[in-house]
C-alpha cells in the first residue's frame, strides 16, 4: 500500500531514500516525503503527488549547507492514502509536535481515534487527518520516559490495534533507524557498514541483495555497527537471513516505455523459471520446498483457494486443472468474503492461497483463519520472505521475479504455472497420474515459454485494435472453461489501466441475462476454445453468433488453423495451438497487450493507475 525505506550509513541518506522510493513507488503514489537527522536535529520534506513532486520541492530548497543533503540517517515514505486526503499535510513523514521524533507508517492504526481522543485531551493538536499521527506523537512521550527509541517503539507498539510498519528516527540519534512490524511488511537490508529498512527488498536492491526477513510483532533497530531485533516486550529475536535471487536491473525498465510492457515481455521467461528444475529424470515434480506430509496430501478431500484480482482469477484457472488433474473438488474464493461467511474447513481441507506479493491482507486474514480452523495452507507466492507464505504451513513459489507495475502481467502466467504443478504433483501423489503422464504434460508445458513467445512477437494487430477501439467506453469479454478467467481477466486489466467499463461473462450464461447489454457495434473479445472432443468450440460459435445476430463486434482469439471461426469474426487474433486446459497461457498475452496499448493511446500512466497500489495492505 505504501512505501517504506529507511537508511544508515556513510552515503547521503536522501539520495539512498530517494533511490529506494523511486523502485518502491508501485506500492503508493498519492504522496511523498523524506526525514533526515542532521545536527540534532530532524529535517523533513513532503509533497502530495508523485515522486516528482518532491523531487521537484528538494531540488528548490538545495543549496550546499542544507542537512538534507548531507545527513546520512533518513527514513522516507510514498503513500496510498488511507486516512485523509492525498495532501502536503497528509503525507508522511509526521513529526511529533517538538519536532524530535518524526515517523512513517503502513496500515492502519485501528484505535487511532481513541489514541487521538487521548492525546486531545491531553493537549496535543493534531495536525493531519492520519492514523499515523497519534504515532510520533505517543512515541516522543514514549521518549520522553525511557530515552531509548527502540524501548520507546516497543511501549508504543503495544498500544497499537491493527495492522502497520513504523519507522523512526529521533533528533538526539544521528546514526539510528528504529522500525516495527504487525502484519505488515517489513524487511532490512544488510550492507557493509551500511544498513537498509524497506517495505520490500525492491528499496535497496541497487546497495545490498542480502537480507533479513522479519517475523511478527517485531521491533528493528539499525545503527552503522549493525541490526538488533526484539519482540514488542524487548525479548531478543532473529530474523532469517537471505539472499536475494535477483539484481537491481531486474527491477528496472530495461529500454521498455514503461515496467507493464517488460513485464508483459518477460513472461515466457516466468513461465520457464517457474518450471525450471522442478521435475526429476523419473517424471517425478521436486516440488521440495513444499514439505508437506505426503499421507496428508493423499487424504485431502476439499480444496479451497483464496485470493484477490487477478491471483482470484489464476485461482478460476486453477480450479478446473485442479479438478481435472486430481478429481478433488476444489473451491474458489474471493480472500475478502472467505472468513466472514464461515466456511466449512476441515483438518482435510488444502487452502491454496495464492498471491503475487505475498501481502495482501485480505489473503492473509483467510490464510490466517483456515489455519485457525485446523486446515493445511499452501501458499502460491512470488516473493520470498513474505508474509503470507510466512504463515503457511508450505509454499510453492513461482519465479517470475519483481512485479513492479500495478497491473499483474507476468504473475499471473506463473500463478497459472505453478497451479498446473500443483495439480500434477497432488495427481501423481494420489495414483491419478503415472510417471508418463506427468512428463507428457511436462513436456506440453515446457513449450509454454516459446508460445507465448510467438505472441509476443507480432503484436501489430492488437495494436491495431486498441487504436480501433480507443474510443469505446464500454467493451465486453467472453469465455468457456479456463477461456472464462481469461476474459474477466481481459476487463480486469482494461477497467484497471484504461478506466473503460469492462466485464467479462461465461459465454454459455449471456443469454441468462446479460446478453440484454448487447447493441449495435458493441465490441466483444471473444476467447474461443481449441477444437478438440469435448464441445466447447462449437458452443463457444454458438454463442458468438448470438451476439453478432444482435449486432455485437466480435474480436475472436482463437487457435491457428480455425478455420470455422473465420465467418464469425470481425476480427481474428490467432493464438498458438496448446492444448485447451493451457490455453490461459496463451491467450491472456493479447489481452494484457490490448488493455496497456489502449490505456497508453488514452494518455494514462499505465504503470501506477489512479486510485490503485501495487500491494493492497489493508482490508
Ligand atoms: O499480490 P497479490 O497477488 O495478492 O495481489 C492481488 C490483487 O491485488 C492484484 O492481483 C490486483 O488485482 C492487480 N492490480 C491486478 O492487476
Amino acid at each position: 500500500m505504501c512505501g517504506i525505506v529507511g537508511y544508515v550509513g556513510e552515503k547521503p541518506a536522501l539520495d539512498v531514500v530517494l533511490e529506494g522510493l523511486r523502485r518502491l513507488e508501485y506500492r503508493g503514489y498519492d504522496s511523498a516525503g523524506v526525514a533526515v537527522v542532521a545536527d540534532g536535529s530532524i529535517v523533513s520534506e513532503k509533497r502530495a503527488g508523485k515522486l516528482t513532486n518532491l523531487e521537484k520541492a528538494l531540488a528548490e530548497r538545495a543549496s550546499a549547507n542544507d542537512p538534507l543533503g548531507t545527513a546520512t540517517t533518513g527514513i522516507g515514505h510514498t503513500r496510498w492514502a488511507t486516512h485523509g486526503p492525498p495532501n502536503d499535510v497528509n503525507a508522511h513523514p509526521h513529526l511529533s509536535a517538538d519536532g524530535s521524533v518524526a515517523v512513517i507508517h503502513n496500515g492502519i492504526i485501528e484505535n487511532f481515534a481513541t489514541l487521538r481522543a487521548e492525546l486531545t485531551d491531553a493537549g496535543v493538536e493534531l495536525r493531519s487527518d492520519t492514523d499515523t499521527e497519534v504515532v510520533a506523537h505517543l512515541l516522543a512521550g514514549a521518549y520522553g520516559m525511557h530515552h531509548d527509541l527502540a524501548e520507546a517503539m516497543r511501549a508504543v507498539c503495544r498500544r497499537l490495534e491493527g495492522a502497520f510498519t513504523l519507522l523512526a528516527v529521533q533528533r538526539d540519534h544521528p546514526e539510528m533507524v528504529v522500525g516495527a512490524r504487525r502484519s505488515s511488511p517489513l524487511v532490512v537490508g544488510t550492507g557493509d557498514g551500511e544498513y537498509f529498512l524497506g517495505s520490500d527488498v525492491a528499496a535497496f536492491i541497487a546497495h545490498t541483495r542480502d537480507a533479513i526477513e522479519l517475523g511478527q510483532d517485531q521491533v528493528v533497530t539499525i545503527t552503522r555497527d549493525g541490526v538488533t531485533i526484539t519482540d514488542f516486550n524487548g525479548a531478543p529475536a532473529e530474523g532469517k537471513r537471505y539472499h536475494v535471487d535477483w539484481d537491481a536491473a531486474a527491477a528496472e525498465k530495461g529500454g521498455y516505455p514503461n515496467f507493464m510492457l517488460k513485464e508483459i515481455a518477460d513472461q515466457p521467461q516466468a513461465v520457464a523459471d517457474t518450471l525450471l528444475g522442478r521435475m526429476d529424470a523419473r517424471g517425478n515434480l521436486a516440488l521440495d520446498e513444499l514439505r508437506m506430509n505426503e499421507d496428508e496430501l493423499r487424504a485431502i478431500d476439499k480444496i479451497v483457494i483464496v485470493a484477490c484480482g487477478t491471483a482470484y482469477y489464476a485461482g478460476l484457472v486453477a480450479k478446473y486443472v485442479l479438478e481435472h488433474y486430481t478429481r478433488i473438488p476444489c473451491e474458489v474464493e474471493l480472500a475478502s468474503e472467505f472468513r466472514y461467511r464461515d466456511p466449512i474447513l476441515t483438518h482435510r481441507t488444502l487452502v491454496v492461497a495464492i498471491s503475487q506479493s505475498g501481502e495482501t491482507m485480505d489473503t492473509l486474514m483467510a490464510v490466517r483463519h483456515a489455519g485457525e480452523q485446523g486446515s493445511r495452507v499452501l501458499a502460491i507466492c512470488n516473493t520470498n520472505g513474505s508474509t503470507i507464505p510466512r504463515e503457511s504451513d508450505a509454499v510453492l513459489y513461482t519465479h517470475a521475479g519483481p512485479e513492479i507495475a500495478v497491473a499483474s502481467t507476468k504473475g499471473f502466467l506463473a500463478q497459472v504455472t505453478a497451479c498446473y504443478l500443483l495439480g500434477l504433483y497432488l495427481g501423481k501423489l494420489r495414483g491419478d497420474f503415472f510417471a508418463d503422464e506427468v512428463r507428457a504434460i511436462m513436456a506440453q508445458l515446457g513449450e509454454a515459454p516459446a508460445a507465448i513467445q510467438q505472441v509476443l512477437d507480432d503484436t501489430s494487430q492488437v495494436e491495431a485494435l486498441a487504436r480501433e477501439l480507443a474510443d469505446n467506453r464500454v467493451i465486453l469479454f467472453l469465455g468457456r472453461h479456463v477461456g472464462f478467467p481469461v476474459a474477466l481477466e481481459g476487463a480486469l486489466k482494461l477497467k484497471e489501466l484504461a478506466y473503460i467499463h469492462a466485464e467479462g461473462f461465461a459465454a454459455g450464461e449471456l443469454k441468462h441475462g446479460p446478453i440484454a447489454l448487447v447493441e449495435e457495434g458493441l465490441p466483444v473479445l471473444c476467447v474461443v476454445p481449441p477444437r478438440g472432443r469435448d464441445q466447447l468450440h462449437d458452443k463457444m460459435i454458438s454463442g458468438i453468433q448470438e451476439i453478432r445476430a444482435r449486432g455485437a463486434r466480435t474480436i475472436c482469439l482463437a487457435e491457428e488453423g480455425d478455420e470455422t471461426i473465420v465467418p464469425y469474426a470481425d476480427v481474428l487474433l490467432t493464438l498458438p495451438k496448446v492444448p485447451v486446459l493451457l490455453q490461459p497461457l496463451v491467450a491472456t498475452v493479447p489481452l494484457q497487450l490490448f488493455a496497456c496499448e489502449l490505456a497508453t493511446l488514452m494518455g494514462h500512466d499505465v504503470d501506477q493507475p489512479r486510485n490503485l497500489a501495487k500491494s493492497v495492505t489493508v482490508e
